[in-house]
């Protein structure tokens, strides 16, 4: 589209002249984008679950069309009719409100309908999508167009997950199957940490309202940080390597304890997609395997990792509050999915702090709870967050399969503290 995150954002909130037609723009290129995605996969790669988490990229394709024939067509478009009337149960992920679905964990066990039956899906809804933003009235239009920018939104959230969710599907696989060939990213051996110190006070933290943001980055408001120092650049392979070598995985002392009793019955001795060949570290990637590289962020470990990580560093994490503080300050730029490596890349030289944005998802200390002031919208939309604040921690920053398009530093995301299939890795903090 030539449009810059910033701009994209921009018009986002704003619109312009020509809304309508901007809106129309950013929802077909989505859309080409997921389609994009899945064109290295064969067929039979469509409908596999590896696990509950795991989704199959048939499932993931047909809902992100649910969100939108149920969100925006439905509501919105008086001559539409549901393309089946089963797809809402079968790709209803989770929205009590709007009715029953079908079990997460049996999304795999769905042979029919074939991937054939939901990109003709795909193509009934974006067709109507196309009348929809012709035809929706002046009084109708923000409403519309708020909602197809948080379908937008959701599809790139999905398009992250079918990454990660590709992938696992992949490293399952004995044959350890080729998504993409790499393109190559830069290399550099990253300098030792600095410690970057930060004044603590009054701060606000939150989205400032410059573009879309979801409902739980609101409202804006102030919270008091103490003094600290934060990282220069993420924990790499090579020190998590140290961290193994050392034993830390085997003292109790380090770790939290969930985590250890998490880590002894899942037996972890490595990240995940880490395996040993010949007396080497190897590792999973979307372009196959190979050698784990010391300078690269080390990716694919859980919460309770990294506190473990952290504290046999004699560091910490940082909180929420306190990394975006410090992500305030920095442009958003990084290694994200449009780089093409799907893959973390060493820290380069630049002023520090790097790595703020892409490469990997950043586990804070924070649990995922409400700020000050918060309330979910009304209506079935409530449900896309405000529900999920229980149990879960915060991580911040993007990864290298976020779109630079869809990541700011309000942004909040959450996973559970066992959790290792997204791209998650570590950045230390410690008191000043
Ligand atoms: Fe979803």
């Amino acid at each position: 589209m030539g449009l810059s995150p910033q701009q994209t954002a921009y018009m986002e909130k704003y619109g312009s002249d020509d809304a309508r037609k901007f809106v129309s723009l950013r929802f077909k290129t989505v859309r080409r984008q997921t389609r994009d995605l899945c064109a290295p996969l064969a067929v039979e790669d469509y409908v596999i679950q590896t696990m509950p988490d795991v989704s199959p990229p048939k499932w993931h394709l047909a809902h992100t069309t649910w969100f939108f024939e149920t969100f925006l067509l439905i509501p919105l478009l008086e001559s539409y009719r549901v393309f089946h009337a089963q797809y809402g149960y079968l790709f209803n992920s989770y929205y009590e409100t709007v009715g029953s679905f079908y079990p997460r964990r049996y999304r795999g066990l769905l042979s029919r309908p074939t991937t054939q039956a939901i990109y003709q899906y795909r193509a009934y809804v974006d067709e109507h999508i196309e009348q929809l933003i012709e035809s929706v009235t002046d009084d109708q239009w923000e409403l519309c167009r708020n909602r197809l920018i948080l379908g937008i939104h959701h599809e790139q959230q999905h398009q992250e997950l079918m990454y990660t969710d590709i992938k696992h599907i992949f490293a399952t696989n004995p044959l350890r199957p080729v998504y993409r060939l790499m393109t190559e990213g830069p290399v550099n051996h990253p300098a030792d940490v600095e410690w970057l110190s930060y004044k603590g006070g009054l701060t606000d933290i939150g989205n400032n309202d410059e573009g879309f943001a979801y409902d739980n980055e609101m409202p804006r408001h102030r919270v008091y940080l103490e003094d600290f120092h934060c990282a220069s650049r993420l924990v790499t392979n090579g020190e998590y390597k140290e961290f193994i070598a050392a034993g830390g995985d085997q003292y109790p002392q380090y770790w939290l304890s969930d985590g250890w009793r998490t880590a002894q019955e899942k037996q972890w001795t490595a990240p995940l997609y880490w395996e040993r060949v010949d007396d080497e570290w190897w590792l999973m990637t979307l372009s196959g395997m190979r050698r784990v590289d010391d300078n690269e962020p080390v990716c694919h470990v859980s919460y309770y990792e990294a506190d473990a990580f952290a504290r046999w560093s004699g560091k910490r994490l940082l909180t929420e509050a306190e990394w975006e503080h410090v992500a305030g300050k920095v442009d958003v730029h990084g290694n994200f999915c449009e780089s093409g490596r799907l893959h973390p890349v060493p820290a380069q030289p630049g002023k520090p702090p790097s790595q703020i944005f892409g490469d990997v998802w950043e586990w804070t200390q924070s649990p995922y709870v409400s700020y000050p002031g918060y309330r979910a919208p009304e209506g079935a939309i409530g449900e896309y967050n405000g529900k999920f604040m229980c149990n879960q921690m915060v991580l911040r920053g993007g990864s290298c399969v976020t779109s630079s398009t869809h990541i700011r530093a309000s942004y909040r995301n959450f996973f559970f503290p066992a959790d290792r299939w997204q791209f998650t890795g570590i950045r230390l903090g410690e008191d000043r």
